[in-house]
């Protein structure tokens, strides 16, 4: 039997839970023995969920010596700072792969290395770091990419979602629904990355390199949280057929693309609007298939693991003509982004404004003034005689039109309070 030696970096949520699947499956795994050469995390003497003194502890990997030298890191530490910038160029010296669920690393610096790890047919594996336990790599390489993919959307965080998911249930705002959130350890003291759409578009990122064979970066791709979302929104979304949820895109404009991460509305019947919690989802399109979609947890220690686990499974077949995203990445084209402005779509906008003759012709005009045509306005009920808030569905228009519009709205002595602009995907299924 085979022998393969892995050395294991973080032992927390996903990394203990690898050593327990390991254990579970006493270490074998396709007729191939996974030898443990060492382990490390940053406290020794942490209380685990497995034995620790079954293993050899490295303090780093600078102690590796020769003879425990790993085939393999599993790095599951997390960041992208020097100390994990240190242990990939590690590895490309010592021609080690490696099995990651480090998104962040991966998406924010991987275009340092990854033609590095390709020229030296060593394995990156990824799984884990893009929607946990969803198989979403795999089915991309294995069968969805001999099919030309033309867009792919979806939830890419569970946390927002389990956020978004909370406020429309109990009816309750964005800041008690984190609380809740952080108290049933849905979501960290600080979830900045994930409440900022950081943490979906770092999955974006790697996802559409994979899915369109062209190299995204980090720095060039818009996001957007969910961190200013109104639960008055969300209701009266609801009431036009609509829910809002943190849509993650990309999709091929001929030679071009468009990606963006943002709250949106979407049909309220689309599998995407139904997919609630901590549960990610990923829609494929493409030409040869309609539509393909992948549905499942998004993090926990077991469910990432198993990621971990499959592409430990993959790394047995690895072979030299794959690349880390099945085309070597020096062959891989830069992506080039169409102008935002040329993507339109329809706009909700709620506000609040004076309640005087006139007030509304003088929307219209703004609206107008940018040849937007309004599709609907709806007054709603207030009990308030002197301001009324109302709410605006745009015809589709390109987003720097509806900022003009805002800024001269923002402008009138009319607007009461603050607006808020959603952009309204009808597409989404
Ligand atoms: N949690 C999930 O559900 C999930 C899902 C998908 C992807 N991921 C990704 O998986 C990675 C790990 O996440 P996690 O949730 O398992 O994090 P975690 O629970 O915080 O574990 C991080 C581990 O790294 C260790 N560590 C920190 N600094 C270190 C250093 N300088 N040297 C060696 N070890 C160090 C920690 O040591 P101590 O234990 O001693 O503190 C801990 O064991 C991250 O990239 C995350 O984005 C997580």
């Amino acid at each position: 039997m085979k022998t393969i030696k892995i050395a294991i970096f973080g032992l927390g949520v996903v990394g203990s839970h690898v050593v327990k699947l390991l254990e579970k499956n006493s270490y074998t795994l396709d007729n191939t023995k996974f030898k443990i050469v060492s382990i490390s995390a940053k406290n020794k003497n942490k209380k685990r969920n497995f034995n620790v003194k079954k293993y050899p502890w490295f303090k780093d990997f600078f102690d590796l010596s020769q003879s425990n030298k790993p085939d393999l890191i599993i790095e599951t530490i997390g960041g992208s700072g020097k100390f994990i910038n240190d242990l990939y160029k590690y590895c490309l010296k010592n021609k080690i792969s490696l099995i990651t669920a480090n998104k962040a690393q991966l998406a924010e610096n991987g275009h340092s290395f990854f033609g590095d790890f390709d020229e030296m047919n060593l394995y990156l594996g990824f799984e884990a770091a893009v929607l946990g336990a969803v198989p979403v790599v795999r089915a991309i390489e294995q069968s969805i990419l001999p099919s030309k993919i033309n867009s792919i959307y979806g939830i890419f965080n569970g946390t927002t979602n389990y956020i978004i998911s909370q406020m429309y249930e109990n009816k309750i705002s964005f800041q008690e629904s984190l609380n809740q959130a952080i108290k049933n350890g849905f979501a960290e003291q600080d979830s900045s990355a994930d409440l900022s759409g950081r943490d979906a578009n770092h999955k974006l990122v790697l996802l559409s390199n994979l899915s369109f064979g062209n190299k995204f970066e980090f720095s060039n791709l818009d996001y957007d949280g969910i961190e200013n979302i109104k639960l008055i929104d969300l209701e009266q979304g609801l009431k036009l057929g609509y829910k809002l949820k943190l849509v993650s895109i990309s999709e091929r404009h001929n030679k071009k693309f468009y990606s963006s991460v943002a709250p949106c509305f979407i049909p309220e019947n689309s599998l995407v609007a139904k997919t609630d919690f901590e549960e990610n989802v990923i829609s494929l399109e493409g030409d040869d298939f309609l539509k393909s979609s992948l549905v499942g947890k998004g993090a926990g220690g077991y469910p990432t693991a198993t990621s971990i686990i499959s592409d430990l499974k993959r790394y047995l077949t690895h072979t030299d003509e794959k690349g880390i995203f099945k085309i070597k990445y020096q062959n891989m084209p830069k992506a080039s982004f169409i102008n935002h402005s040329l993507r339109t779509r329809p706009y909700y906008l709620r506000m609040s404004v004076l309640n005087k003759v006139g007030v509304l012709k003088s929307i219209a005009q703004i609206f107008a003034q940018k040849s937007i045509s309004i599709k609907s306005l709806i007054q709603l009920n207030t009990s308030n005689e002197k301001i009324v808030p109302i709410i605006i569905i745009s015809d589709p228009v390109g987003i720097d039109k509806i900022s003009k519009v805002v800024k001269n709205l923002k402008n009138s002595n009319f607007l009461k309070k603050e607006i808020s602009v959603i952009r309204i995907e009808e597409n989404i299924g």
